[in-house]
């Protein structure tokens, strides 16, 4: 049955010329019948590069929208309307413009996970697996990181030689994990290295093996020659994990880092979006397109 409607889904995408992309924390099921299946930074490059008319997005609504900016002249389907991202939608324009005003002499550095409204005020993106890179190479000291106070502290710590103003945003689902909850999954698993999403909190990162992106910590995990993990992010990539790497073991960080907004994306919403009845249709107007994607080109040129 899940087979069927999978290649359902396949034989469909090829007929109507339908590019699937979807972001790491899609469920196995999806990610099988995804053209690419990545961290957002690769989701950005892969929508500037996909040869389809029509672009499906499992993910979330910023996501969809980069694919957009990007590729102005394709459809493009947010799988499901109601995949929000808490963070993005944190920070408006007016505030923004507000601090900018106080800074002045400040570059805006503005995570992937914001609205392309807020965007249009910014001067480059990053994303958590590019983000380090990206700020080390821009030509300005002062660096006002947005919204992700948790990534900012990360960023901030790699680059002692800049000047950081943060703000106080950040995902609610990699926050909500403390230090304490940390040490005792550590105690638990003596053997295990400890792979963590730069949107977890500095004590938490604090006691990190690694610190990486979606696709950062799998590539990590997939690589090491040791046995045992625990996986600091969205628990899909322990999943993901147990199923590309039989023979090691994974263990969550915690059983409430579930991101809820990447949960509701089903594989029948899939197939709805692909067979043109469903999906919710990302519209923008061109003025708010064209400042918008200057930040995402900046992040792709600095990033590449
Ligand atoms: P990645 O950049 O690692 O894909 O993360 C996106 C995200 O929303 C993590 O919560
Ligand atoms: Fe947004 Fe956090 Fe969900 Fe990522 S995990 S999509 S940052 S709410």
């Amino acid at each position: 049955m899940l087979k069927d409607l999978q290649q359902s889904i396949v034989d469909l995408k090829r007929q109507r010329d339908v590019c699937i992309l979807a972001h790491s924390y899609m469920p196995e099921e999806i990610c099988e019948v995804a053209d690419f299946c990545g961290d957002s930074y690769a989701l950005s490059v892969k929508a500037k590069t996909a040869p389809q008319s029509t672009v499906v997005m499992c993910g979330v609504r910023f996501m969809a929208e980069t694919v957009k900016m990007l590729s102005p002249d394709k459809k493009v389907l947010l799988a499901n309307g109601d995949a929000g991202c808490p963070m993005a939608e944190q920070m408006d324009k007016e505030l923004i413009l507000q601090v900018k005003e106080k800074y002045p002499d400040y570059t805006v550095v503005a995570y992937i996970n914001t609205t392309a409204e807020l965007k249009t005020v910014c001067d480059v993106c990053v994303t958590s697996s590019s983000a380090v890179k990206i700020c080390s190479q821009i030509d300005n000291k002062n660096i006002l990181f947005i919204p992700d106070i948790n990534l900012g502290t990360y960023v901030s710590k790699q680059l002692p030689e800049k000047n950081f103003k943060l703000l106080s945003g950040g995902c609610p689902t990699h926050a909500k994990i403390n230090a304490g909850e940390a040490q005792k999954v550590k105690a638990a698993h003596p053997e295990a290295l400890f792979l963590v999403h730069p949107e977890c909190k500095p004590e938490v990162t604090a006691l990190a093996d690694y610190v990486g992106s979606t696709t950062g910590i799998m590539d990590y995990a997939e690589k090491s020659p040791a046995k045992e993990f625990i996986i600091g992010t969205e628990n899909a990539i322990v999943q993901h994990l147990q199923f590309k790497c039989p023979d090691k073991k994974f263990y969550p960080l915690s059983k409430d880092l579930v991101c809820h907004n990447m949960k509701v994306t089903t594989l029948a919403d899939v197939y709805n979006a692909v067979a043109g009845n469903g999906g919710e249709e990302i519209t923008m107007d061109e003025q708010t397109r064209l400042a918008a994607v200057k930040c995402i080109n900046k992040m792709i040129e600095y990033g590449g």
